[in-house]
């Protein structure tokens, strides 16, 4: 019998009970809203290309056992919670993986993915907000769930609309990332902002991001055939690459030829702590010039602090992005700045293939690619 509204009383999700033993697709009650909460249809989960090495522990990322994992998604309401004045069943939503506390935002955590880093934040994922998207259903905070016009982005272009697929939508959770960044540092139209490196999905999608923002892109990367694809595919002349070859100077020597340089946007994996482009890249800025640092770093970055304090540069960090830069990105899908028409579906998988999904995510990691699971 149906526990409430449209909810049936149970639920197929992907259940993970500890990172040394692979999670399993198990049949558990479906959540029901709360206070505060609504609960939604999962439609197309997102992937990230290192989804085995957080679930195994590899990544050592903190985070409460038995856990349904997932990352944002695309989902549609089926139940709110009372206090709900907006939300209502049947809407499209984004639903955003970013929580905060609502008496400290200071307090946040990735949910399924990362406690965070404050004792709160940690408490929170344990106590209140702990699985996630990868199952039919998910209970969501209101305050993470965006309504999208599901009209202009999904409806037919002769209808007015731009024809996007759900899947599609779901690709703005990548491109989230980068918003918060170039979003801080104030990126204008106009202005040269080198991303580095820019091979990667977060990467690319920080250049594709850029690009939309009105910026030109310098775009950094150690493989010159995933800079060659991505110069090639993108099209623009506001695209220039720079390969990373571990000459610190000449490498910084090849960024100053085109010219003052007002920004650098740094998204490095863990393993790129190490890297000389971090410093090709400050030393090649204009005075004034803004730094975003959003890389995955475990270790201390080398940075080059006579020309930071003389040039006057000023160095941000930034963890994801904040509420109002989702409603924003939307809009720029929405308006056609931003156009998520040409993402590629790379993979679309059920539940059951988790695995598959998880390992094609590793793979297809060009910057126009996205990988889905439909619980
Ligand atoms: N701050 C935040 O909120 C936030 C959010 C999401 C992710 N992140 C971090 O961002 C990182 C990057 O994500 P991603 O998806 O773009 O890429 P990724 O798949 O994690 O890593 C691949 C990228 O890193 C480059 N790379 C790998 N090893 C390198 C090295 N030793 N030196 C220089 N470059 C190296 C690769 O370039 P080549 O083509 O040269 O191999 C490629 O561009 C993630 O690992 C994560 O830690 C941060």
């Amino acid at each position: 019998m149906a526990a409430h509204n449209e909810l049936p009383d149970k639920m197929k999700a992907l259940v993970l009970r500890s990172t040394s033993e692979p999670p399993a697709i198990e049949t558990v009650p479906t959540p029901q809203p709360t206070l505060g909460s609504a609960v939604v249809r999962v439609l197309a989960a997102s992937t990230i290309s290192y989804m085995h090495d957080i679930y195994n522990g590899k990544r050592n990322y903190p985070f409460p056992m038995p856990i349904i994992p997932g990352t944002s998604a695309v989902g549609r309401v089926v139940a709110i919670g009372p206090d709900a004045t907006k939300l209502k069943p049947g809407d499209l939503v984004f639903v955003d993986c970013t929580i905060r506390s609502r008496d400290d935002p200071a307090d946040v955590f990735l949910a399924a993915i990362h406690e965070g880093f404050t004792p709160g934040s940690a408490k929170l994922m344990k106590d209140v907000i702990r699985d996630w998207t990868y199952a039919e259903y998910c209970r969501v905070p209101l305050e993470s769930l965006t309504v999208l016009d599901e009209k202009r982005l999904t409806g037919s272009q002769t209808d007015g609309g731009l024809g996007l697929s759900i899947e599609q939508l779901g690709f703005v959770a990548r491109m989230l990332v980068p918003y918060g960044g170039l979003r801080d540092i104030e990126l204008r139209a106009g202005q040269t902002v080198i991303v580095a490196p820019a091979t990667g999905p977060f990467g690319g999608a920080a250049v594709l991001v850029a690009l939309a923002m009105g910026a030109r892109v310098i775009a950094m990367g150690r493989n010159r055939d995933s800079l060659a694809y991505l110069k090639q595919k993108i099209s623009s002349d506001r695209v220039e690459t720079v390969a990373i070859t571990g000459d610190m100077e000449a490498d910084c020597s090849e960024l100053k030829k085109y010219g003052p340089t007002d920004a650098y946007f740094d998204i490095g994996p863990p393993e790129a702590h190490a890297s000389t482009h971090i410093k090709s890249c400050i030393l090649a800025l204009r005075h004034g010039a803004r730094i975003s640092l959003m890389g995955g770093y475990r270790e201390d970055i080398p940075i080059p602090h006579v020309s930071i304090m003389h040039k006057n540069i000023r160095l941000y960090g930034k963890w994801m992005y904040e509420r109002e830069d989702i409603v924003d990105l939307f809009k720029m899908v929405e308006s056609g700045v931003l156009d998520l028409r040409t993402v590629e579906v790379a993979g679309q998988f059920p539940l059951a293939q988790w695995k598959e999904a998880w390992d094609e995510a590793a793979d297809k990691t060009m910057f126009d690619q996205v990988v889905v699971i439909n619980p």
